[in-house]
């Protein structure tokens, strides 16, 4: 990549010197990079200043086919290999990824828009644990499921989103290849680069060839992905439209599937909580990742008598809250992924005006070039509202308040999501009483965001089905009798 840095870098500027990228990337297939049959190439844009980083393949039908082929063939050696020898290549990648961390950190930066302290601090280490986790699992599958016959499902084609790029292949890849499936993995289109480094590392892992192939694309690519014959399962995270096309398109064929969709949580705040800590908790849940996060706590309630204190902490420490480069090491709001995701976002915020809801923004400068939004709160909002009911994927949150448990109970639990919730209280009955009555597969209590490979994720209702994580992400990925 051409350097266009200037030196010396401001200190808190991270540098992208000594990072390898290519100008143009070919398809990761049987153990092999080559060019897509469509002839066709697509920009990936750095959303920070909209500068163009490397061309990516745009594979058909045709090279999905190719990839599929490659993975079948390799299922019967790779599933057959000694559990711990599989254990061993994980280990591989998980090492191989550590030592490049500080280059992936960058390259998810550059290509996502997302704070270079999360890429470094949070995505790039979630990942390595994830091959470390299930690397560890590869030879104990007794053990997770005693008494059972466990065999691998086969193929399994995997389609990830944007928002957490390499997490998200590892999250996919990492439990598939512990049970002893091989892997077709599409990334999303505005960020295929640390799935094209991933498959490096792969590469230079040594895993044979064939076991995990990852192909680029846009929408078309993952269809194609999703209707090919000979895939015995999907995995899927993503946008909850998206997710119906998929279970209409698998409906009677006997493939599995496992979708990740959309959420619209809610963050409890109650008057017996640690109020300052339950603001950090509120900012993290909402503004972490520019707020693409499925999980984002995107409806604050707060109870009655403590809505005033905390809506003037919340909107203080908006104030301080640095929007702009994501390479600078201070920036704690990034970029918006791309052009398209910027206008939804700005569409909802003015959706939320007409509506008639309070808006409220810290003054700030955004960067001139770039797709950049500030952190945004709708006060006096309705329950019917749109942005209360809307997934905006964004750094906007709604702020209602309640008086008693049952009616936040039955106001969180009313949209057509269930992924997340946050709890903020010093009672633990309470907590005890609303992580059961809260419709959504994880619950946080005094915390929020909180991610571990040892802890299963997943949804209710439109949120999705399926877990991921945990022993549950072991039996995603096989057949027990
Ligand atoms: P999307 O669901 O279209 O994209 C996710 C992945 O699915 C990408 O790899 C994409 O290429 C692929 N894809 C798209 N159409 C497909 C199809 N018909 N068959 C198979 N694969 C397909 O999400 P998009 O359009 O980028 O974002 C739109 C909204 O979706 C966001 O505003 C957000 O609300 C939600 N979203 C939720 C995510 C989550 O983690 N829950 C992640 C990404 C988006
Ligand atoms: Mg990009």
């Amino acid at each position: 990549m051409k350097n266009k840095e200037k030196w010396p870098l401001s200190p808190s500027m991270e540098s992208t010197q000594h990072i390898s990228l290519k100008k143009q990337y070919a398809l990761f297939i049987d153990g092999k990079w080559v060019a897509p049959n469509s002839g066709k190439y697509f920009p990936s844009i750095n959303p920070a200043d909209e500068s163009h980083i490397a061309d990516i393949s745009h594979a058909n039908e045709k090279d999905v086919d190719l990839a599929v082929r490659a993975a079948r063939k390799a299922f019967p050696s790779w599933s057959g290999l000694a559990p711990s020898e599989r254990a061993k290549y994980l280990f591989r990648i998980a090492r191989i990824m550590q030592e490049k961390s500080r280059e992936l950190a960058v390259i998810e930066t550059l290509d996502g828009g997302k704070p270079i302290r999360e890429s470094r601090d949070i995505d790039v280490p979630l990942a390595c644990n994830h091959f470390f986790y299930y690397a560890g699992w590869a030879d104990k599958l007794a053990y997770a499921f005693p008494n059972r016959q466990v065999e691998p499902l086969g193929v399994a084609g995997q389609i990830i989103p944007w928002n957490f790029p390499l997490l998200m292949a590892a999250w996919k890849i990492a439990p598939a290849l512990a049970t002893g499936n091989t892997v077709v993995l599409k990334p999303a289109e505005t960020t295929s680069l640390t799935a094209l480094k991933l498959a490096e590392i792969i590469e230079e892992a040594g895993l044979p060839k064939g076991v995990v192939n990852i192909i680029t694309g846009f929408g078309d690519t993952g269809s194609a992905l999703v209707n090919h014959p000979d895939i015995n399962k999907i995995a899927f995270t993503g946008s909850t439209n998206v997710g119906k096309i998929i279970q209409r398109a698998i409906a009677g064929t006997g493939k599995k599937a496992t979708l990740e969709l959309g959420g619209k949580s809610a963050n409890i705040i109650f008057d017996d909580a640690p109020i300052d800590q339950a603001v950090e908790g509120i900012v993290n849940g909402i503004f972490f990742n520019q707020g693409h996060v499925c999980c984002a706590g995107s409806r604050l309630f707060v109870q009655e008598n403590i809505a005033d204190k905390v809506i003037r902490k919340l909107k203080l420490r908006m104030k301080s809250l640095y929007v702009g480069n994501p390479l600078d090491k201070n920036t704690d709001i990034g970029a918006i992924n791309s052009k398209e995701q910027l206008k939804t976002i700005e569409s909802y915020i003015s959706i939320g005006k007409k509506e008639g809801a309070e808006i409220y923004q810290p003054a700030c400068d955004l960067p001139k070039k770039g797709f950049y939004c500030l952190p945004t709160l709708f006060l006096h909002v309705a329950q019917s509202h749109t942005v209360v009911q809307e997934e905006i994927f964004g750094p906007v949150l709604t702020i209602q308040t309640f008086r008693t448990i049952d009616e936040v109970i039955q106001k969180a639990n009313n949209t057509p999501y269930g992924l997340a919730a946050g709890v903020w209280t010093d009672k633990g009955s309470r907590i005890f009483n609303l992580t059961t009555k809260l419709k959504a597969g994880v619950v946080w209590a005094n915390t929020y965001n909180k991610f571990d490979p040892t802890s299963p994720f997943g949804g209710y209702k439109e949120s999705g089905f399926g877990r991921e994580g945990g022993i549950h992400g072991l039996a995603a990925y096989v057949k027990l009798s």
